[in-house]
């Protein structure tokens, strides 16, 4: 087992949420907490109190029955806010407030008109509010990504010192490029000086589909969680998909990181998640989507029928995601015609007979998307039919 532990923030029950469409209700949310607590998830953020008292409910729902997972809730750094999450969170055995402001100069002149001191102030002012209600602080200082390294060090050393246990970078708006993402969690690392008193967090958005390659930078550049989301919903292109980053560190054990997350229940969690919100999974998702272990190229299939690791580099089984599909189009080749027909109970057929049928099934294939299981037991049929006549 890889030695650093990265801590799964799972906030798809709150940025996620937020996508038009996926609002839950409370039971709905209730069923996911739990399911995100058996995946094995640390941090759950379950809601935006102060938004409504629906979310109010859920939250304090999800904080009376989850057992060891930390329920989280947001707030923006307003005192009500702040008093409210706590209260939503009372009944939570691990309880956290994730507060935060915006420090870019976009937010703090476009959103806030304030000064960059006022927004310190207002920063650190909520982190001590907070801390006198619960231990557990994460502090987010929102637009991370374009905000000026410096001024972000400054935020970051006073919200640590007002009592944050926990620094959240947000790339809110999915600007930053890998390396861009990475070295700014260095810089902290490095100019911060009371840095190790907290864990920093990444999390990151999809606008540029750049959130996971984001939030590894920032694990190899000394951040310990990553906020993420299953299926990767999120404001606008989404957020970190958790089972993407899950199955990065497994798969990299060279990274000498673990999570704590069973990799075998990525699939159900997704379907979950999927059904209930009403949001289908893109099929060429990485890890969870229809066709993320599908082959259809007669090349691909060949290749893997001699052995699967030629174009496999995880085992559905592995991520809870059944078997591999060989699926049938114009592209197939023969291995895989012969394979799908084998399964399907006509194992008899010799090199030649393939060689028929393949013929044949190319003309099928061409009038089609995907050759089906039905229009193999008729091509056979009516092979088996003139080969017993001739
Ligand atoms: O994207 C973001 O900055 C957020 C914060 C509220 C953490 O979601
Ligand atoms: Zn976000």
């Amino acid at each position: 087992m890889s030695d650093q532990k990265i801590f799964i923030f799972d906030t798809t029950l709150r940025d996620g949420e937020q996508v038009p469409g996926c609002k839950l209700n409370t039971k709905e949310k209730i069923e996911l907490a739990l399911q995100l607590e058996a995946l094995g998830v640390d941090i759950i953020e379950a809601g935006f109190p102060i938004s409504s008292p629906g979310d109010f409910h859920s939250v304090e729902e999800i904080a009376r029955i989850i057992r060891n997972a930390t329920v989280c809730g947001l707030s923006r750094a307003v005192q009500k806010d702040i008093e409210t999450a706590a209260a939503a969170l009372k009944p939570a055995r691990r309880p956290r407030i994730h507060t935060g402001i915006g420090t870019s100069d976009s937010h703090i002149k476009g959103k806030f008109n304030a000064t960059h001191e006022e927004i310190l102030q207002r920063a650190t002012q909520a982190v001590k509010w907070a801390r006198n209600l619960v231990d557990d602080v994460e502090f987010y200082a929102e637009d991370a990504g374009r905000t000026d390294n410096d001024y972000l060090a400054r935020v970051i050393e006073a919200v640590i010192a007002a009592g944050a246990t926990v620094v959240n970078i947000p790339d809110t708006t999915g600007y930053c490029l890998p390396d861009q993402y990475g070295e700014k969690i260095a810089w902290l690392k490095n100019k911060v000086p009371n840095i190790d008193k907290a864990i920093i967090s990444c999390h990151c958005h999809n606008d540029l589909g750049l959130a996971t390659a984001n939030s590894i930078a920032g694990i190899r550049n000394g951040a310990r969680q990553i906020e993420c989301t299953i299926n990767g919903l999120g404001e606008r292109a989404g957020n970190t998909s958790l089972e993407e980053v899950v199955m990065v560190i497994k798969q990299h054990p060279e990274l000498g990181f673990h999570t704590s997350v069973n990799s075998k229940e990525l699939n159900p969690m997704s379907r979950l998640v999927s059904d209930t919100m009403r949001m289908p999974v893109q099929p060429n998702k990485a890890i969870v989507g229809a066709n993320a272990f599908s082959h259809s190229s007669g090349i691909h299939q060949d290749g893997f029928l001699k052995d699967a690791s030629t174009y496999e580099i995880i085992n559905p089984e592995e991520v809870g995601a059944g078997e591999s599909r060989i699926v049938l189009t114009a592209r197939s080749g023969r291995s895989a015609l012969a394979f799908r027909l084998k399964n399907i109970g006509y194992g008899a057929f010799n090199r030649n007979d393939i060689d028929v049928l393949y013929d044949r099934f190319l003309q099928v294939a061409d009038t089609k998307k995907e050759v089906m299981e039905e229009d193999l037991h008729e091509l056979a049929k009516a092979y088996q039919a003139t080969a017993i006549v001739a």
